[in-house]
């Protein structure tokens, strides 16, 4: 055998003498835990069939390994990669992207199949793809003064020019490997040509201005190519500006945003230092290179690239791409894809497909009688005690603990609640922009999970850890002898030895234990432990989602009555007739957990299972309600309570708005109400030159963004600025229910900020009147302002409103444009791919 086969970190796995010639790894892209979820499912099948396999995190490896997988024998890599935003690969499968784009390596005999969970909401419409990408490395001129003798923008001059000139493309240095990266972000991931220039160099050229077009040079500077962009930041602000024209340039790749928006202020190159705050010092300036393949089809782009490029690259695809579609029904696309997959892969292999479905455990429970309450996980992401113990920077593995300030209800009456929210984040070092999300971990209602714990008979305080079984024979409850030691011995008597990796890890900063514990990889535990199961349930648990259908399968076993393990184990079946059921029983009808155990009184399963089962909690993201001009210590937020009654009767209530609705702003005397939130950097941003004119369109929650945009317009005219004309097109009900900010936007129409409000009462008349029909009728004054430069932005509900909005621009400009409706749609798309259509929505 191959020494190779040997060598890996994932020996345990892809060792052959362990698990002749079967071995699977998982790759997933996720952002909101799906295609994490269905990762981990497809690993699990493999075991079915009784091959071993494994998930894997992108980020955590070295792709580039890849190309030594066929030395393991019959070794088949799946990925299943969801697209996020506008057809970009989410922030885990970013650095994965890069590496793909910019490879010729050969992976021929490298076995690989792809699905696609989940596209982002409002990707419907994409802006533009990210094919077909070239990048090229980056460097930083030194900053120095210029010389007297040099005329001014002389330095600006020479730097610009040697970084145009093609032969010195490839002379430049390789950026150095950091010593400390932070959250993958490093010198080595810009793969955009990037120059910084410092004010002296620039001194003398006057005004910079970004242009919209990005090509064609600057006064004093030297041409630029075809497909060059130029960000300049010409105020001498923080580069967030530039950055978001650049952004949206769709040819620039989300780690040279990342990298530009998060490196500090020093020399990028000197990478020792820790990643700082989101912004880089003022005068710096951006030059971008990218050469886009404009199309503009991205449902499931990203896991269509990933199927494209890889069989470019030499892989042999063993099975055809699945295509989930967020707004259908999801499990069951993935189901469908899965059910025939797997005999395709078994045929390649030449395994019998038995297939039969088994329930596996993952991981095996060990409770601590005696355990110090210091190691006791209490609801923290990432490292223990770190609620105790802040310590920037904050992000989603480390969120910050703010206090609520204000927790105020919006609307009258009784029928819904909408409210507002400040988070205190003085003291954190968090930045955010205008347009900006704030992500919050919620807990779980303590009423449910009590109940949960009441119905299982359990006891939820006892402190427990799920230890991860990989690396040790599978226990199977019922067919315990037919998976096991056959193939696999086990570990304890035939102890490996320990090889350098085939698929060698990352450099990365120290990870909390749960997530990366041993060399082997896969996770120790599926969420923070030892914690109790009240912990578990409350903090790390989604126990109010219907669960999907594998959940269903493992739970059946644990129902004593037949008539009820069949009604689970129908749903969780392939056949039609069971999909059909899942649908109404479980989806439809909402049913969670608890719910479920309520209606089979015969299903108990033992707790632990269940916790090992669930899927974890996922933070809950809100457009940030404030500028930061204004609000440079508070962070706000405008959301509505979700509740609803289920077509089975029960109440549902909203996990993260009833929790954040409970949650009292600080008193003088009493304790705070803490928020463990993140900032997550969003596209949506104001234009970079004030005199831009904004069209916004935001009814309901919707609105919650331009609350920032229109404080920052109205600071900006404080500070003297000339601001172009403001137009906010609001929805709501009626004028006296659930007009939100009313009197705030009123004072801002007062005092010229908005220069026109515009609001859409949905029911004080016999028909609908939507904000879309009041774009409509200011058609003309809409079209002058587009044509003239004005930036588009819509936020709130994906589903409806947000496609209606984009017909109605695409009415207004077929019919003031004089345009067939394919050309309107084709000028909207121009708008999108220009940032200057801006979508900020959900469903
Ligand atoms: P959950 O527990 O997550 O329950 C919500 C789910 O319940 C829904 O997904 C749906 O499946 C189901 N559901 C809801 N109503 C019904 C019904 N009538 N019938 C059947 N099923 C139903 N929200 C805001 O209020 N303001 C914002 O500014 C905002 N900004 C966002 C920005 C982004 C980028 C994203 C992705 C989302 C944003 N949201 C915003 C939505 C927000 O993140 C949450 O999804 C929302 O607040 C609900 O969270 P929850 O935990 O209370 O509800
Ligand atoms: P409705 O509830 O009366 O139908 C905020 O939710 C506002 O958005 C409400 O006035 C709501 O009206 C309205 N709304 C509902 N569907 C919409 C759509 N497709 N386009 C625009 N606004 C819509």
């Amino acid at each position: 055998l191959p020494s190779a086969a040997h060598s890996s970190p994932l020996f345990l796995f892809m060792d052959p003498s362990r698990v002749p010639g079967r071995n699977i790894i998982v790759f997933y892209g996720s952002q909101t835990g799906t295609a994490e979820e269905f990762a981990n499912r497809l690993s699990k099948d493999a075991h079915r069939y009784g091959m071993r396999g494994m998930t894997a995190d992108p980020e955590e490896y070295d792709l580039a390994d890849l190309s030594s997988l066929p030395e393991i024998e019959n070794s088949l890599v799946i990925f299943c990669m969801a697209t996020y935003g506008e057809g970009d690969p989410t922030d885990n499968a970013q650095d994965f992207y890069d590496w793909l784009q910019e490879t010729d390596m050969d992976l021929s005999g490298v076995k690989f199949a792809v699905s696609c969970p989940k596209t982002a909401v409002g990707s419907w419409w994409p802006a533009a793809p990210p094919l077909g990408l070239r990048m090229l490395k980056s460097e930083r001129q030194p900053s120095r003064p210029p010389p007297h003798s040099q005329q001014p923008g002389q330095a600006a001059h020479e730097t610009l020019s040697s970084a145009l000139d093609p032969s010195t493309k490839r002379a430049s240095p390789p950026c150095p490997q950091p010593q400390s990266a932070s959250g993958g972000i490093g010198c080595w991931r810009l793969k955009a040509r990037a120059v910084w220039l410092d004010k002296q160099d620039l001194a003398g050229l006057g005004e910079l201005e970004p242009r919209p077009s990005g090509e064609g040079g600057l006064p004093g500077l030297p041409p630029l190519p075809r497909g060059w962009r130029l960000a300049v930041d010409g105020a001498g602000r923080s580069l967030e500006r530039s950055l978001f024209r650049v952004q949206r340039w769709p040819s620039v790749p989300r780690s040279a945003r990342r990298l530009v928006g998060q490196k500090p202020a020093g020399d990028p190159s000197s990478s020792a230092s820790a990643v700082g705050p989101p912004t880089l010092p003022p005068w710096h300036y951006l030059l971008v290179f990218g050469l886009g393949n404009k199309t503009y089809e991205h449902f499931n782009a990203m896991g269509k690239y990933v199927d494209k490029r890889l069989e470019q690259l030499g892989a042999q695809r063993i099975f055809d791409l699945g295509l989930g579609d967020d707004d259908g029904n999801l499990e069951e696309d993935f189901i469908t894809w899965r059910e025939q997959f797997w005999p395709a892969v078994c045929e390649h292999f030449g395994v019998e497909a038995t297939g039969e479905e088994s329930s596996i455990r993952q991981y095996e429970l060990v409770v601590h009688s005696d355990i110090d309450a210091a190691k006791v996980y209490m609801g923290e992401m990432g490292r223990l005690k770190s609620y105790e113990n802040q310590k920037p920077p904050f992000d989603a593995k480390n969120p910050f603990l703010a206090a609520v300030t204000t927790n105020r209800k919006l609307n009258q009456g009784t029928e819904r609640h909408l409210m507002h929210l400040e988070l205190d984040i003085s003291d954190s070092k968090i930045r955010y922009e205008s347009g900006d999300h704030v992500a919050v971990y919620p807990a779980n209602d303590s009423a449910l999970v009590n109940q949960l714990g009441k119905i299982l008979g359990a006891d939820l305080d006892v402190i427990m850890s799920l230890n991860n079984l990989d690396a040790r024979p599978r226990h199977h409850p019922r067919l315990r002898h037919h998976l096991l030691p056959r193939h696999h011995p086990s570990p304890r008597h035939h102890p490996l030895p320990r090889q350098p990796p085939i698929l060698r890890r990352r450099p990365h900063p120290p990870s909390p234990a749960f997530l990366f514990p041993t060399e082997e990889s896969n996770k120790k535990h599926p969420f923070p432990c030892p914690t109790s199961y009240r912990t578990a349930l409350t903090y790390y648990l989604d126990i109010t989602n219907p669960p999907r259908t594998n959940v269903l399968y493992e739970l059946a076993q644990y129902a004593s009555e037949p008539s009820e393990q069949e009604l689970l184990r129908k749903m969780a079946s392939s056949s039609g007739e069971g999909k059909e059921l899942y649908l109404s029983w479980v989806v439809e009808a909402r049913r969670h957990i608890l719910a479920i155990l309520q209606d089979c009184p015969s299903l108990r399963p033992p707790i632990d299972h269940l916790c090992e089962l669930l899927p974890r909690l996922q933070a809950r993201y809100y457009s940030i309600a404030s500028s930061s001009k204004v609000h440079p210590n508070s962070v706000h937020i405008c959301a509505v309570v979700v509740e609803y009654e289920t077509k089975a009767g029960r109440i549902n209530k909203g996990v993260a708005t009833n929790w954040l609705r409970a949650k009292e702003p600080a008193r003088e005397n009493g304790g705070r109400a803490l928020v463990p939130m993140f900032v997550r950097k969003s596209q949506f941003r104001l234009p970079f030159k004030a005199t831009t004119p904004v069209i916004m369109v935001g009814p309901g929650t919707g609105v919650a963004p331009f609350m920032g945009f229109i404080q920052e317009r109205a600071w900006l005219q404080q500070q003297g600025k000339e601001v172009g004309e403001t137009l906010l097109y609001y929805g709501c009900r009626r004028s006296d229910e659930d007009y939100l900010y009313r009197e705030e936007l009123a004072q801002f129409h007062k005092d010229g900020t908005l220069t026109q409000l515009n609001v859409a009462f949905s029911r004080e008349q016999a028909h609908k009147v939507y904000v879309q029909h009041l774009l409509k009728r200011d058609g003309e004054h809409l079209w002058k302002l587009i044509e003239g430069g004005a930036h588009i932005y819509v936020c709130g509900d994906a589903r409806n409103m947000a496609k209606d909005v984009q017909n109605t621009f695409c009415d207004i400009v077929a019919e003031l444009g004089a345009m067939e409706h394919a050309q309107a749609v084709d000028y909207i798309k121009k708008l999108m791919t220009k940032g200057r259509y801006s979508l900020d929505v959900w469903s």
